[in-house]
């Protein structure tokens, strides 16, 4: 594909939409002569060149990518009308096409009914999951795993519902006898269950902890937000497949949260939550005296907590869906070769002299640590810290990775061979999240163990 030409047409689309309107001359206060801005524009691309390479295959950090071509282009051409996906008068076209990736969507967890939207991050589609679960249980709390992303507890506290870790097992997965018992004292409303936690990838037992909660008449939120689309291979044949039963208990779960914005190749703006219950869009009752009169349909404002919404997102989102739908055949190779770039290094680790797996990948998140910095926490700590500032500052051969921080317990569970001298440890972790990382996976690979045997001679 050949960006900048579609960046054109996507521009020269909406040229000729506003040619069907009236001319008129834009005002004098908003002209901007070519060489300032051609000034302004150097210093601004020079600025921006100070980036982390999220584009190359040797960033191989944190989850971040650019978004494909497609998305950009529709993101651009929206943007260039800038509708706003609150109500169907700011965004008539686009809350359709949100309404329809949000069903997309919803078939690939298996919902037989939903209501849905997209919103700004999984951070506040998280909010909203537990908002409703709050508002369906008052006075009860929300449980969650000790691994599950930092904005559990702090969205917790913000809506002032008790907040309660479980334990993760040695897997990273949440511990379920520790659920059972934690349910069985009556407190909890909600548990959430993560499909992909952000450190490490694991997978909680969502079945499983479906099949607790049900018990006892608990709720269960999932939050995919970094994994949901890795349900395109659950089932699947082959050592990319996963394990389906915890993907396909979604299905029978109160709600989920997808970022499209980390795995659906989406720019940054695009995350999603879907409930089974439509009838949970009563607790978003509102009205408003400036919205809402254009049509008598459902304007997304209704059943959202934010306010404006960039519909340049929902149309990003559609337009990469018309052509690498949520299905195995379509955005599912993308994952597979995410997760076989992470099966291959977890390959290469198991027999390196230089670094060892801290664990088996579960989705495309491998972490790893230097083994030649001896078998102390401190010198693990400290050389993976080395490791990851000598592989940036490397001009020839920069390799970005990104470090984890790990309990002393969870690291000596799975390797008791080490020494536990502090209460935690930086480990070094990469998330393969491009799917060109699986032909670069041993020139990573060749590079670290250069890097940790740097580490190691001081
Ligand atoms: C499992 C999980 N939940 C929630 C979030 C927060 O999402 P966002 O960064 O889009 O706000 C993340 C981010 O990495 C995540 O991995």
């Amino acid at each position: 594909m050949d960006l900048i030409a579609w960046l054109a047409g996507a521009a020269e689309s909406v040229e000729r939409w506003q040619a069907e309107y009236p001319p008129f001359e834009p005002h004098q206060s908003l002209l901007i002569d070519d060489e300032r801005f051609a000034a302004a524009f150097a210093e601004f691309a020079d600025r921006m060149r100070g980036n982390y390479p999220y584009f190359h295959p040797y960033y191989a950090g944190q989850m971040l990518k650019p978004p494909h071509p497609v998305a950009v282009a529709a993101y651009v051409a929206a943007m260039l009308v800038n509708p706003n996906n609150h109500a169907l008068d700011g965004g008539k076209v686009t809350s359709q096409m949100e309404k329809e990736v949000v069903a997309d969507l919803a078939a690939m967890f298996g919902f037989g009914t939903h209501l849905g939207h997209l919103t700004s991050s999984g951070t506040i589609a998280n909010l909203e999951a537990l908002y409703v679960a709050r508002e369906l249980h008052p006075g009860l709390g929300v449980a969650y795993s000790a691994d599950a992303h930092y904005t559990h507890p702090r969205m917790c506290r913000l809506l002032g519902v008790e907040g309660t870790a479980v334990g993760a097992d040695a897997a990273g997965r949440m511990d379920l006898g520790a659920l059972d018992e934690l349910l069985a004292g009556g407190s909890i409303g909600t548990v959430v269950a993560t499909a992909g936690t952000t450190g490490l990838g694991a997978i909680d037992p969502v079945h499983e902890v479906l099949a607790i909660a049900r018990r006892r008449g608990v709720r269960v939120h999932v939050d995919a937000a970094y994994g949901g689309f890795f349900t395109l291979l659950a089932g699947a044949e082959g050592r990319c497949g996963l394990d389906p039963l915890p993907w396909r208990a979604i299905a029978d779960c109160d709600s989920v949260v997808v970022d499209p914005h980390k795995h659906g190749l989406q720019p940054y703006g695009c995350g999603a939550v879907l409930f089974a219950d439509p009838g949970v869009g009563r607790f978003y009752a509102h009205d408003s005296p400036y919205t809402y009169f254009t049509s008598d349909e459902l304007h997304l404002g209704e059943i959202s907590l934010e306010c404006s919404r960039a519909g340049a997102a929902a149309a990003a989102l559609w337009l990469t869906f018309r052509l690498l739908p949520p299905e195995p055949g379509g955005l599912g190779k993308v994952l597979a070769a995410c997760r076989r770039a992470a099966l291959d290094w977890a390959d290469l680790l198991a027999t390196s002299d230089r670094l060892h797996l801290y664990q088996p990948p579960e989705l495309d998140i491998v972490s790893y640590f230097p083994a030649t910095a001896g078998t102390s926490l401190a010198a693990i700590d400290a050389a993976s810290a080395k490791m990851l500032d000598e592989g940036m500052r490397d001009t020839e051969y920069p390799v970005f990775v990104s470090t984890l921080t790990v309990e002393a317990d969870s690291f000596t569970w799975r390797h008791p061979g080490v020494v536990a001298n502090r209460d935690r440890a930086r480990i070094l972790r990469s998330v393969l999240m491009k799917p060109e990382s699986e032909h670069h996976v041993a020139a990573l690979h060749a590079r670290l163990e250069k890097l940790a045997e740097l580490a190691e001679s001081g």
